[in-house]
């Protein structure tokens, strides 16, 4: 059993990992989150009462809320999952991407390295940048295309810079294309599925032939936890889905699940667009963990906890994000 401090778990896959690691490994698990437009206390509304989950608002860039949490919890761990995670976000609006990933990750680092804790940074296969063939491993160099996914780079290699220079017991775990349930309508399969369940057209960018490499967030999450306790200090590990697919096969499994009259919109392209990820896993495989949910399964599975959980969606369709919806697409939702 151990102490975590799990920053940004009211996200969606920090909300999955804190479900796995109290229910499945019994650890104490204490939340630290900002409770951004993408933070919601309801991903977490199952663990409210747990014994051993503790919940507390506030963001990493403030040193004061970090020590706080840390004193508070007892930690032995911090995972940052705290971020801005949506790329058309950060073309649009760049600064709290800079701020959350440089300053955050730093106040993080700083606070481990005072209290010697171990530091896990989430991260992503975006700062490889897009490959047409083949498949990146953790030696790939680093070329992020996007406002995100650069400065998710360079909180990485603050991460490796605190391992180099002051020995700190860090590790980085790269994850590809995240989905499942308790994510945000303004990534794609949500998108799709709820303007498909509400017969909203489905925008698709550009000639939607992009490739990604999908993992189900379950996956996702037991491989940080595999890292955290397995990872060698300094070492960076991919944790890849088994499946890729482009955009439009992603929207066609979609309308077929759905049973939806919804139709395909092509909508001008996202500036910069990625053309294709993958990742090799390889390492992490070596270490034992393996994905165990094909995309096939777990997009069927995504599709009913969309259609039964309406609850968990309305709020966010019917606020805030509506507004988004506009500016972004140019057209309101039904
Ligand atoms: P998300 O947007 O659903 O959640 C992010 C969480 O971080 C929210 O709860 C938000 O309130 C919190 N947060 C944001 N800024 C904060 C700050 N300054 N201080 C404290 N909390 C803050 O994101 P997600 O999809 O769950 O992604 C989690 C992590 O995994 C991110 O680091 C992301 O880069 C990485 N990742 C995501 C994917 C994916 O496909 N979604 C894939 C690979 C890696
Ligand atoms: O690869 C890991 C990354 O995956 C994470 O690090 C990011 O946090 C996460 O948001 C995700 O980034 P993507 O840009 O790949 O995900 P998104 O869901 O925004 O888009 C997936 C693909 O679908 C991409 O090629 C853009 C396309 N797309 C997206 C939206 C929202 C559309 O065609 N139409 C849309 O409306």
């Amino acid at each position: 059993m151990s102490k975590l401090l799990v920053c940004g778990g009211a996200g969606f896959i920090g909300s999955t990992f804190v479900r796995q690691r109290l229910l499945e490994h019994g650890d104490e698990v204490t939340v630290l989150d900002k409770l951004t437009y993408a933070g919601r206390e309801e991903n977490l509304k199952d663990l409210a009462d747990h014994a051993s989950f503790r919940f507390r608002r506030g963001a990493i860039e403030d040193p004061a809320a970090v020590s706080g949490a840390i004193e508070a919890s007892s930690c032995e761990a911090i995972l940052n999952f705290a971020a801005e995670t949506h790329v058309d976000r950060s073309i649009a609006e760049p600064d709290a991407f800079v701020k959350t990933h440089a300053l955050g990750t730093y106040v993080l680092l700083e606070a481990a390295r005072a209290q010697s804790l171990r530091y896990l940074q989430v991260s992503t296969d975006e700062v490889y940048g897009s490959i047409d063939v083949g498949t990146f491993t953790e030696e790939s160099p680093l070329k992020p295309s996007s406002p995100y996914s650069a400065t998710k780079t360079g909180a990485d290699l603050l991460v490796q810079s605190y391992v180099h220079t002051y020995g700190l017991s860090a590790v980085i775990c790269r994850g590809s294309n995240n989905y499942g349930p308790y994510q945000h309508p303004e990534k794609l399969i949500p998108l799709m599925v709820l303007n498909a369940l509400h017969g909203d057209p489905l925008p698709v960018y550009g000639d939607g032939l992009q490739t990604r490499n999908w993992i189900h967030c379950t996956d996702f999450a037991r491989a940080i936890g595999h890292v955290l306790e397995h990872g060698q200090d300094g070492e960076v590990y991919n944790a890849g889905g088994p499946d890729e697919e482009t955009n439009l096969e992603v929207v066609n499994r979609i309308i077929e699940l759905t049973g939806s009259d919804s139709r395909v919109e092509h909508v001008i392209d996202r500036p910069g667009h990625d053309r294709r990820y993958s990742l090799s896993s390889e390492k992490v495989r070596a270490l034992g963990w393996s994905p165990r949910v094909r995309f096939g399964e777990g997009l069927s599975e995504t599709v009913d906890w969309y259609r039964d959980n309406a609850w968990w969606w309305e709020p966010i369709r019917s606020g805030e994000y509506r507004a988004y919806y506009e500016r972004q697409y140019g057209r309101s939702l039904a």
